[in-house]
């Protein structure tokens, strides 16, 4: 599927299965989608562009190249999205930083919208909106709905797990919209939680289970 984009680094692996097990705790949890966050990040955004800039060495003078363009945003969808956060803005500091707030309805799974606040002007900005869990991708497509109204344009969302139809529906829907995800796992349960899964990503972070 072009525009969509499954990690395979044996690192994001690895730190995916010690958040899936049940006994790992949220202090390990939070470093772990951190972690995560850092290195899909450095995937996510090696296109980049670039621009030469003059720098004077103790040498000489020469143009060498810097991150061109207004300053990123990262926006994390409420709650669990701020997990991911301080990954990302471990690579880009200068990143600024959204919030879209919306919660999944436990009986009809639909999401309910509750905060957008996007920094200006930001269709000018590459835009990275992060959540660990897409599952029917309700949530997901709603956040860059959001978005897209606010008239952001160049957007990159990713995931740490997703399932096939919260994907194909995301994909579906907003087709122009780059996606990265950590591990592609098998099929969505009765109750639209991710098989094999982690869990409540929320709760696991927050350690409000
Ligand atoms: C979780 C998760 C996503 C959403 C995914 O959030 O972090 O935002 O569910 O489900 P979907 O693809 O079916 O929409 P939740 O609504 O549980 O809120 P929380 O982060 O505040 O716990
Ligand atoms: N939200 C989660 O946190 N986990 C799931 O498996 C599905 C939605």
């Amino acid at each position: 599927m072009e525009n969509v984009f499954i990690m395979d680094h044996p690192l994001i692996q690895h730190k995916i299965s010690m958040l899936r097990n049940k006994n790992t705790g949220t202090n390990e949890f939070r470093k772990l989608i951190e972690e995560i966050a850092v290195l899909m990040g450095y995937e996510a955004l090696r296109d980049l562009p670039l621009e030469d800039v003059e720098i004077e060495t103790p040498i000489e003078k020469c143009k060498s190249p810097m991150i061109a363009g207004k300053k990123l945003a990262v926006v994390p969808v409420l709650r669990a999205g701020l997990g991911m956060v301080n990954g990302i803005t471990t690579l880009v500091p200068s990143a600024k930083i959204g919030h879209i707030g919306l919660y999944r309805d436990p009986e009809t799974h639909e999401p309910h919208e509750y905060y957008c606040k996007l920094p200006d002007p930001i269709e000018q900005r590459l835009i990275v909106l992060t959540d660990p869990m897409l599952a029917t991708g309700g949530s997901a497509v709603d956040a860059v709905r959001m978005i897209k109204q606010h008239g952001g344009k160049n957007i990159k969302c990713m995931f740490v797990i997703a399932a096939p139809e919260g994907l194909e529906r995301l994909h579906r829907e907003h087709p122009d919209v780059q996606i990265y995800v950590g591990h592609l796992d098998r099929e969505l349960n009765e109750n639209a939680y991710i098989c094999p899964g982690l869990g409540d990503a929320g709760d696991r972070i927050f350690g409000t289970i």
